[in-house]
């Protein structure tokens, strides 16, 4: 957490990839310069927008408007909102709009929309023509902190899900903070997840800047633009130390394994949100982590308690409903990441924003420690 606030001006992070180097805008009421800043960037260029219906009750008349005002011809693609659409009908779907729409190759593919329109959409633009550019329109917080950033593209297979996809980074990614405004509370505070997360595995400033001002964060203002830049700066460094996830960019999935088994278990449905998911593993994780003598129970409390003042779930018996028992959690975990002679990588932590890839986690223990959470219900 190095930056003061800031207000007036968007921020601009670099993403520091050599010739597939792009910008992050950061900002309040950017969606109305979309248009100026993709003519900028490509002049003459077409542009097709690829969103979901409900971002497009939302957004897309004001993107249309911001490109056709800077002399941008555009056309819409718009799919079912939800993790359906991460589909190879989808795909199909969308690939066909964009050829249809005469998409070429020094076109571009507009992904206006959270988590699911950025992977549905960059994937299409990876296998349309070969490979058309793509341009980041972020809508959720999820997105802005995370997903909308560092090349990740992908649809779900009947084998598990983001198992068929690429990375294929974006051109330019615009994330106006405004957009924020319309997003369910509930699922502003699982993005917000992913921002406390850049504090407990890389940044103990940043966490304590968060545990003072996460209440301004969700009111909106220049924490809330500080805050996603911070995020976007950390995610920016790691992807590029490490684009292809052989080694740092793990890190980012601090809190995953626990969770994605959890988020599976309950089956990617509303009852337990990625973000939330993801909170709930870290407060795992921290609370392994501690067990195991890596860090005093202290952080481990500390990191618990800013994840539950923030409102997300952090214990077990947080989220309602029944889970299976600990094989079918231990089956769940097994998938997520390979067991190989019984020991599990994990992402574990030496204190807050001291995380780091543990390779060798034995299985047995996980499996004791998981039948003591089940059990505290
Ligand atoms: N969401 C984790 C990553 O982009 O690597």
């Amino acid at each position: 957490m190095t930056a003061p606030l800031r207000t007036g001006d968007p921020i601009v992070v670099n993403v520091a990839l050599g010739a597939r180097a792009y910008d992050i805008v950061i900002g309040r009421n950017l969606l109305a310069s979309l248009g100026a800043r993709i003519a900028a960037l490509r002049p003459g260029c077409k542009v097709a927008i690829v969103t979901d219906e409900t971002v497009a009750r939302h957004h897309l008349a004001a993107s249309e408007a911001a490109l056709k005002a800077a002399g941008v011809a555009c056309e819409a693609v718009t799919v079912p909102a939800g993790e359906s659409s991460k589909s190879f009908r989808m795909l199909e779907r969308v690939c066909d709009a964009l050829l249809r729409a005469r998409i070429e190759r020094g076109d571009l593919v507009v992904a206006l929309g959270g988590g699911v329109v950025g992977d549905l959409a960059g994937f299409a633009a990876v296998v349309t023509r070969r490979g058309v550019d793509y341009v980041q329109v972020p809508t959720s917080l999820l997105a802005q902190v995370d997903s909308s950033v560092g090349g990740k593209t992908a649809i779900n297979s009947s084998h598990g899900k983001n198992l068929v996809g690429a990375f294929y980074q974006p051109v330019l990614v615009v994330a106006d903070t405004a957009l924020l405004d319309t997003l369910p509370p509930r699922e502003f505070r699982a993005g917000y997840a992913e921002v406390a997360k850049y504090g407990l595995l890389g940044d103990s400033a940043f966490f304590a800047w968060l545990e003072a001002n996460w209440r301004d964060v969700f009111a909106g203002g220049p924490a809330r633009e500080h805050a996603i830049a911070v995020s976007c700066r950390a995610k920016a460094a790691i992807v590029a130390r490490d684009e292809r996830e052989t080694g740092d960019r793990m890190l980012l999935n601090l809190g995953h394994t626990f969770g994605h088994a959890f988020e599976a278990a309950a089956g990617f449905s509303d009852r337990l949100l990625h973000g939330e998911a993801v909170a709930l593993g870290m407060s795992l994780a921290f609370e392994f982590s501690a067990r195991r003598g890596l860090l005093p129970k202290d952080d481990a409390a500390r990191a618990i308690a800013h994840l539950a003042a923030a409102g997300l779930p952090t214990h077990v018996s947080d989220v309602p409903g029944g889970w299976p028992g600990v094989d079918g959690m231990m089956d769940l975990i097994a998938q997520d990441k390979k067991v190989s002679r019984g020991r599990l990588t994990f992402i574990l932590a030496r204190g807050i924003g001291r995380a780091f890839v543990e390779r060798d986690v034995d299985a047995a223990d996980v499996r004791a420690f998981m039948a003591e959470k089940l059990s505290a219900r």
